[in-house]
């Protein structure tokens, strides 16, 4: 019987010590506390032992130190199995940099910025305006006065006090003139709205910029100079500009401004509607009625204004076909435009 224990004794703590799991311990557990485990065994074996009360002390001996072997072998599990989690845990690092997905420019801000490249370079100063103007800067300052038809084709978004969402940018000709007086060149880039119903060439939502300059002996000479500077710089060849007439309350005379088409050299093609020309630039000189109301002496200053489609100029830029591409927050379609 003695010999019997010492053997069980050596073949567990061997057993024990090949035991890589909690669940290994169990099998352990079982196979020598069990009901039909080697202790039991042990203790059936008693009955045919003569000197009962020495092999029980030595049977019981054995199982207190198997019980205890295993209860510190099952704890030593539990925790190298919470010190894996709690590596595993520190493995997130929030600082860490990982690959992301650098995003892009939006093509009216590429657009933009172009522009505004070209008039700095010109001695132009950048404006920045409100979208929400009122109907003196948006309309009478301009020489639109309420119940003029030209108001028809600028039917925007009102708020409840009067105030609306700007239809151009011209409405902020006046502010700009009273803030710096004459001499004066600056542009100024800024989103409009006009209650459109929108398809692949209309947007409730586009951009324009204003341009003006205001000096002495300003004439229609130098408005074709900066345009034809200016667009051949954005279209990076030497542009062909024309003026055809054009209507416009607040400036005298009022003038479309096209460019030869890229396309096709001015010889025609589905993309200038076979005409060679694009239309692209509204502008004229400013009306006085319009200089006088943003304080600048008519007698002294005389000055041009355009208003360049932002948006028109993207989409021609870049060849974007359904205008309403730009507020669709599109990816697929927006990430196409990466800046320089
Ligand atoms: N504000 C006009 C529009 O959106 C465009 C325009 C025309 C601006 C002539 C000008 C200009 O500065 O001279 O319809």
């Amino acid at each position: 019987m003695k010999e019997r224990i010492e053997q069980l004794r050596a073949s567990f703590h061997e057993a024990l010590a090949a035991c890589v799991s909690g669940q290994d311990l169990e099998a352990l557990r079982i196979e020598y506390l069990g009901k039909k485990g080697h202790i039991a065994e042990l203790m059936k074996g008693l009955r045919d032992v003569e000197d009962k009360k020495t092999a029980g002390q030595l049977i019981n001996g054995l199982k207190t130190e198997i019980e205890a072997a295993i209860l510190k072998a099952d704890e030593e599990f539990k925790r190298a199995e919470i010190e894996a989690r709690v590596r595993q845990a520190k493995k997130y690092n929030p600082t860490l940099i990982t690959e992301r997905e650098l995003g892009s420019y939006h093509p009216i801000t590429l657009a933009t910025r172009e522009v505004e490249e070209v008039f700095i370079a010109m001695g132009f100063t950048i404006e920045n305006f409100s979208e929400i103007v009122d109907d003196y800067q948006c309309f009478e300052a301009l020489n639109i006065p309420k119940h003029h038809p030209a108001r028809d084709m600028q039917d925007t978004y009102y708020l409840d006090n009067g105030q609306l969402l700007k239809t151009h940018t011209s409405a902020a000709q006046n502010s700009i003139m009273k803030k710096y007086g004459a001499p004066l060149r600056a542009i100024f880039p800024g989103r409009c709205f006009r209650n459109e119903s929108t398809d692949a060439c209309h947007e409730n939502t586009f951009f324009q910029m204003e341009g003006m300059m205001i000096d002495e002996n300003i004439s229609i000479s130098n408005l074709i100079y900066f345009m034809k500077t200016m667009l051949s710089e954005v279209f990076k060849r030497d542009v062909k500009v024309r003026l055809r007439p054009g209507f416009f309350p607040f400036v005298e005379p009022g003038f479309e401004l096209d460019i030869n088409c890229a396309i096709c050299g001015g010889d025609g093609c589905p993309s200038c509607k076979n005409s060679g020309w694009l239309e692209l630039c509204p502008c004229g000189m400013i009306h006085p009625r319009v200089l006088e109301e943003g304080g600048i002496d008519t007698e002294k200053y005389t000055g041009f204004a355009f208003g360049l489609g932002l948006t028109r100029l993207a989409m021609m830029k870049y060849g974007v076909k359904d205008i309403r591409d730009f507020n669709s927050g599109s990816l697929k379609a927006l990430s196409q435009f990466k800046s320089k």
